[in-house]
């Protein structure tokens, strides 16, 4: 499977997502979030995740309009906030006020609201269809059962499913529930937040091809299809994690890898 740093999969409305992109959960709104995402851009991602409840759209924004790259080059996600579902409407107008970036490609229910799910994603269809800034709408955390009180009602199916992911918490039933029904699984927290960088299994795989622990966690999701969204705050990091494009690794490690999560 040849893939580069512009590979992208195919949602069920059409639109395309980059497979690789950078994550900003807890890079804090200003030079922060600003520089992370202009290193991010200038070392080739072309896919940033945001939200509303990370504080930072503002400066992710700014950095997206002042990096050069053609809006039409970058993918950009913001999220709603369960909470804020009651008032989803201005929320989402504050969110996309402040990214700045004229229009959202993928926006997603964060979470799902207890005892709401179907109301809730009726409301981002309602936004989605009104407001003509979004491109496309999903959701995030959301289980099987859920998922499937979606499509019940869905007039627009959910392009993705973002949720925790990565060979130590892989779940294959959730994957397989997405394939059939055209649903891209999205991996957060892909690096395991660090915490399984020195585990000696994925060191063990890392030292076969040379490649760093973060590198082996990410080539692994993009390898099975998965999107995958890493954060840093550290440059060479952020440079470190996009290159996963000048090796693969073979179907004996991927199945290692994937059961990783029985270890556990
Ligand atoms: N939908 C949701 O509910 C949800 C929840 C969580 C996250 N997310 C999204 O997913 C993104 C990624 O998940 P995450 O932020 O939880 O965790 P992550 O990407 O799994 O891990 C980030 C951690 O790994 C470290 N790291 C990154 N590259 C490294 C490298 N090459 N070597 C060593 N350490 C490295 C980072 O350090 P530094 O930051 O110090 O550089 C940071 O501490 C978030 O930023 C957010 O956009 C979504």
């Amino acid at each position: 499977m040849k893939l580069d740093i512009n590979s992208k999969v195919k949602l069920n409305d059409g639109t395309q997502m980059p497979l690789l992109g950078f994550g900003t959960w807890q890079i804090r709104n200003g030079e922060s979030a600003y520089n992370a995402v202009l290193w991010a851009l200038k070392a080739g991602y072309r896919h940033i995740d945001t939200a509303k409840f990370y504080g930072n759209e503002e400066s992710v924004g700014r950095a997206i309009r002042d990096s050069g790259i053609p809006r039409s080059d970058v993918f950009v996600t913001t999220k709603l906030w369960p909470t804020d579902a009651i008032n989803a409407e201005k929320v989402f107008n504050r969110s996309f006020e402040k990214l700045d970036i004229g229009y959202i490609d993928l926006y997603l229910m964060h979470w799902p609201v207890p005892g709401m799910v179907k109301k809730s994603w009726q409301r981002l269809e309602k936004i989605y269809e009104t407001s003509g800034k979004i491109k496309s709408i999903g959701v995030s955390n959301h289980n099987i059962r859920q998922l499937k009180c979606i499509l019940d009602v869905a007039k627009i199916k959910p392009v993705v499913n973002q949720v925790k992911c990565s060979p130590y918490n892989y779940d294959p039933t959730m994957h397989e529930f997405c394939r059939k029904n055209d649903i891209v699984m999205e991996a957060y927290s892909p690096l395991t937040r660090g915490n399984m960088l020195y585990d000696e299994k994925l060191t063990t795989i890392a030292e076969k091809y040379k490649k760093s622990s973060t590198q082996i966690l990410l080539r692994w999701c993009i390898q099975k299809g998965i999107v995958t969204i890493p954060k840093s705050a550290h440059p060479e990091w952020i440079t470190e994690n996009a290159d996963i494009f000048d090796f693969e690794i073979s179907d004996d490690d991927m199945r290692k890898l994937d059961n990783f999560s029985k270890n556990v």
